[in-house]
């Protein structure tokens, strides 16, 4: 049988070049590789931290338009928003009888949320990982690509699913794995060095106009070497972000040129052209999708429409086995 992979995309803000090459791409390629893909919108993870409507719905539209820009094909991939599969949120109560809370204690989101000084926390934020284990355990996942700090979150929800399975019988709720990519392109700096973030404000955004990438380009830290000084590569910014776009020989190519003394100026010119080129089509793509609400959310209804008898199906199961038929 076709193994089946999903993850969930938060629609927390506006995308970034970290998340193209941390997340869409690899993703996009998983779905080339033979699995049966299902890619959602988490509107209802984001609701922990958003509430302002305006913003809720319009980042959904634009996460929404970003993997269609970059190429996500909805007859190929399962794309639906979260908020439009009911079962999600009633196999989320099920699941709950079935966990314990020290589990949920453990968990790193409301962890960090205290550690940054929250007094109060959530419980929407204490609830994440368990709405999480429901949007797997709903579809029968194999596979769950997600970054590091996500694994412990898979791990619950094999938790769970393992417990119900002992409780109720073999095989009711298929355990899933978690798919971590530790490639290169997992950590892309922001312009100032640190990851970029949108936390951090230092991110280049994948849909900002020409003339606002270069001068973002423009912003990247570097030291003060004259220019026909010698170069770094590795210890260079602008050399770390262009090689996570550009191909291994370009990023030979300015690794040479750097060494042999190239201003900073020019090395950024060549970054901001490489990703310009990368980005012009996608940017035109997605004005054009943006332009259509209506058919933005048609497209998303379409694919929960093809979802949701699949949950349906595993929450009846489940339903079944509990004594609620
Ligand atoms: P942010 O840090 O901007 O809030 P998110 O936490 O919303 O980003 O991340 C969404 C996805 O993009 C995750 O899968 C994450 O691993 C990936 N991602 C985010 N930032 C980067 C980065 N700098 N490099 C690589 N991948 C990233
Ligand atoms: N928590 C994930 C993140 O922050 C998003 C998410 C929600 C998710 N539900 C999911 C990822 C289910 C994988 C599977 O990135």
């Amino acid at each position: 049988m076709t193994r089946r992979v999903l993850t969930g995309i938060q629609p927390t803000g506006t995308p970034h070049l970290g998340n193209l090459l941390g997340a869409i791409r690899p993703a996009l390629a998983l779905a080339e590789s033979g699995l049966e893909a299902m890619y959602f919108i988490a509107d209802y993870h984001a609701l922990t931290t958003i509430h302002d409507r305006e913003r809720l719905a319009r980042h959904t539209r634009e996460v929404a338009a970003t993997w269609l820009a970059f190429g996500l094909d909805p007859e190929r991939v399962l794309f639906y928003r979260q908020s439009d599969i009911p079962e999600i949120f009633e196999l989320a109560w099920v699941l709950a009888c079935h966990a314990s809370k020290s589990w949920l204690d453990r968990a790193h989101a409301h962890k960090a949320a205290v550690a940054a000084g929250a007094e109060e926390i959530g419980l929407g934020l204490f609830l994440y990982p368990l709405l999480m284990a429901a949007d797997i355990l709903a579809f029968d996942t194999d596979l769950v690509p997600v970054g590091r700090d996500q694994v412990q979150h898979i791990e619950i929800a094999r938790d769970i699913a393992q417990r119900f399975n002992h409780e109720h019988g073999p095989d009711l709720l298929k355990p899933p794995n978690a798919l971590v990519d530790d490639g290169c392109s997992a950590n892309v700096p922001g312009i100032d060095g640190r990851k970029m973030s949108k936390s951090y404000g230092n991110t280049l955004p994948l849909f900002a106009p020409a003339k606002q990438l270069r001068k973002l380009v423009g912003q990247i830290v570097t030291d003060s070497s004259p220019p026909e000084a010698p170069k770094d590569p590795d210890t260079s910014l602008v050399h770390q972000i262009y090689r996570a776009v550009a191909s291994p020989d370009e990023a030979r190519a300015l690794a040479d040129r750097l060494r042999a003394g190239i201003g900073w100026g020019d090395a950024k010119q060549t970054l901001f052209e490489r990703l310009d080129a990368e980005l012009a089509a996608p940017r035109e793509r997605y004005a054009h999708l943006m332009t259509d609400p209506v058919a933005l959310d048609a497209l998303l209804a379409a694919g929960a429409a093809k979802a949701r008898p699949m949950a349906r199906a595993v929450l009846d199961r489940v339903r079944r086995a509990i004594g609620i038929d």
